[in-house]
């Protein structure tokens, strides 16, 4: 057998082994409330994520943003148009301000854009907290307030929090402030590379749902990563949600969780 060959067929025993031996394949994934029971009340509320604990997850993934007075909010976007009565940047806005523009969506009732501390002050050690970092203005500066909020509530050192992010450079610096806290790096549709994902830093791999082949599976478990998948598309959320299930990821970020665990539990 010559190298090429070798190499080839120790490539298939390594994905083999990896298929075989990866531990969470015998659990089903565990399921993160996405910005709260988004599919009942306005996305990233208090009431969004007090429906989605009492439903029964095992951890609220929330998205933060920063505000003009350095106040960490939970909102997904940059601007405040799609999920409020108001516009422009969240970071254009001190806290106080914001409380003019209340959030809409599903819910039908009105309800204001939460601070991150109110989340822990409603659930403190109750629940598990899956939050989101982003750079701002290319800038890593929304971990160093927020791993002293984790601190100030001991949601470190009572295992509470996972970490996530699509940025690299605010992974490391989460990783440099409080070493030890779970972090998973986010890639978005057809990105992320084998080397990117492997960095020793990572314990999870988030990908989105199309991207969840089995080889890719194999690959992410063989480098010891698991791999929490996120639904981009509520109108295939549910198929996706199904073939997904076969190919033994460790997490969904749901949209539904009732849907999720009457399929996975
Ligand atoms: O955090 C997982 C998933 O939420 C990533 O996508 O854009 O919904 O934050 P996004
Ligand atoms: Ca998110």
């Amino acid at each position: 057998m010559n190298r090429q060959h070798l190499f080839k067929w120790g490539l298939l025993f390594l994905f083999v082994m990896a298929g075989c031996q990866h531990p969470g394949d015998e659990e089903p994934p565990k399921l993160f409330a996405h910005r709260g029971a988004s599919d009942q009340f306005n996305e990233s509320t208090l009431t969004a994520y007090k429906i989605a604990a009492d439903e029964g997850v095992d951890a609220l993934e929330i998205d933060l943003r920063m505000t003009a007075d350095g106040e960490l909010v939970v909102m997904h976007d940059e601007t405040i148009d799609r999920t409020t009565n108001g516009s422009g940047p969240v970071d254009a806005y001190t806290f106080d301000e914001l409380a003019a523009y209340p959030t809409v969506g599903g819910g039908g009732r009105i309800e204001k854009i939460p601070m991150l501390r109110d989340l822990f002050d409603t659930f403190g050690e109750t629940e598990h907290y899956y939050i989101e970092t982003r750079l701002i203005n290319g800038k890593a500066v929304m971990e160093r307030p927020l791993i002293q909020l984790l601190n100030e509530y001991s949601l470190i050192e009572k295992k509470k929090i996972i970490i996530q992010s699509f940025s690299e450079k605010s992974l490391h610096e989460v990783n440099k402030l409080a070493p030890g806290v779970p972090l998973t790096r986010l890639f978005g549709r057809g990105k992320g590379t084998i080397m990117q994902a492997s960095l020793p830093i990572y314990d999870h791999i988030g990908i989105e749902s199309t991207d969840a082949t089995p080889q890719r599976v194999m690959m992410l478990h063989y480098l010891g990563k698991d791999i929490h998948v996120f639904f981009n598309d509520p109108k295939t959320e549910k198929a996706e949600q199904k073939r997904v299930k076969k190919l033994g990821v460790e997490g969904y970020f749901t949209n539904d969780i009732l849907y999720a665990k009457k399929l996975l539990h």
